[in-house]
């Protein structure tokens, strides 16, 4: 090499070794800023004292309304901060652009997403342009897993919301109804959820509903084995298609003693074969989760335990604070939409 071509290289070398270590340029979003106080307790006691007072006043109405709302607030914590972090990306509408995360086959079923507007709006009318959706749908678990009979658990807030949502990430991190319990158990894993806490959180399967096209494939050609012969009938009634229309509304209830509380009634259920999801049914039988889903079959005060450790960790998965994302107006839209396709 020429000794000028020689300097030109390494130039260009050192250059990019600069931009690759440069904190600037390093995964900026992981970072916090000088004087980012992070998620705190309480964060909005200054800017809207009555934030937090307003969103559980609204869950309690909707609640009265539609029991089923608190189903999804439930659901809702898990499909937004276990894809990537707790930003709200999961109430973003696509664009014309972009596919997003609610529109994909992961987050089948996935309601109430107008009720969410619904405690925006009480909450922009007192204090407009402060508070994320990311803290609200937060918040809103929280307080709908009141409403179920589930345990209080304190969150900090200060989450910012994201500006764009994809679907094509979605697959990557949210495990699917038949996925290994090794995989469910790395992808918890990887947001520091342990084994008891993974239990722990598929007790949410305790409330609500499973749509028949999760589940035809363990009626249909041939009913699945491992499922209690006592149960079947129940679930062939439900489900009586072996290939039901996507669009179906033909559902079976995840728990049906009692399928309104959030209880350990699901792990007896789990140990009884009585689960519906192939996830459901693997947990009980596990040799590395089984342990923990007979010892929350039989207390229910160590579930509890156990689900609010989890659902802390969850709701703290790599939030967006500081000046990083944005407060949005509306949950189901970005403020500005960017075109740069790196932002978060
Ligand atoms: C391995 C992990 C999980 C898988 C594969 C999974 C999958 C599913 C599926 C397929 C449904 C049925 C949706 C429908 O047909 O409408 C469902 C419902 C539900 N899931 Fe999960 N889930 C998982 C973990 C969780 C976690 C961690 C939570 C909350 C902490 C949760 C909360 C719920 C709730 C509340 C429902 C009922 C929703 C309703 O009735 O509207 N799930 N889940
Ligand atoms: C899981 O179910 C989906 C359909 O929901 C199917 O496409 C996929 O092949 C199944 N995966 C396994 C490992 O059985």
């Amino acid at each position: 090499m020429a000794p000028k071509t020689c300097f030109f290289f390494l130039a260009l070398v050192s250059f990019s070794a600069v931009l690759c270590l440069s904190p600037a340029f390093a995964k900026e979003d992981d970072e916090q800023e000088k004087g980012d106080p992070g998620l705190v307790m309480n964060y909005y006691k200054e800017t809207c004292p009555q934030a937090e007072d307003i969103i559980k006043e609204q869950v309690k109405l909707l609640y009265k309304r539609h029991k089923n709302t608190a189903f999804s607030w439930l659901r809702n914590i898990f499909h937004d901060c276990a894809v990537q972090r707790c930003d709200a990306s999961l109430l973003l509408d696509s664009t014309r652009r972009t596919l997003s995360e609610k529109e994909t086959d992961r987050s089948f079923g996935l309601r109430n997403f107008r009720y969410i507007e619904t405690i925006k709006e009480a909450v922009e009318r007192e204090c407009p342009g402060v508070v994320s959706c990311a803290d609200i749908l937060v918040l809103s678990a929280r307080d709908g897993i009141v409403s179920l009979g589930g345990p209080y658990i304190p969150l900090k807030t200060g989450r910012r919301d994201g500006r764009r949502s994809r679907a094509e990430v979605v697959e990557q991190y949210l495990p699917d109804h038949n996925e290994s319990i090794s995989s469910v158990l790395d992808k918890f894993g990887a947001m520091g959820i342990d084994t008891p806490g993974v239990v722990a959180l598929l007790g949410a399967h305790s409330v609500g509903r499973t749509h028949c096209v999760k589940l035809v494939h363990r009626l249909y050609p041939e009913v699945d084995p491992a499922l209690n012969p006592d149960h079947i009938p129940h679930m062939l009634k439900k489900c009586p298609d072996s290939i039901p229309d996507p669009k179906a509304v033909q559902y079976v209830r995840n728990d049906r003693g009692t399928p309104m509380v959030l209880d350990n009634n699901y792990y007896r259920n789990i140990l009884d074969n009585k689960g519906l999801l192939i996830v459901d049914h693997q947990l009980a039988h596990d040799k590395r989760t089984k342990p923990f889903v007979k010892k929350m079959a039989k207390s229910q005060d160590y579930f509890f335990r156990e689900f609010s450790r989890a659902i802390t960790i969850l709701s703290e998965n790599n939030p967006l604070t500081g000046t990083k994302g944005e407060i949005r107006k509306q949950c189901n839209v970005a403020n500005k939409l960017r075109t740069n396709n790196d932002e978060p």
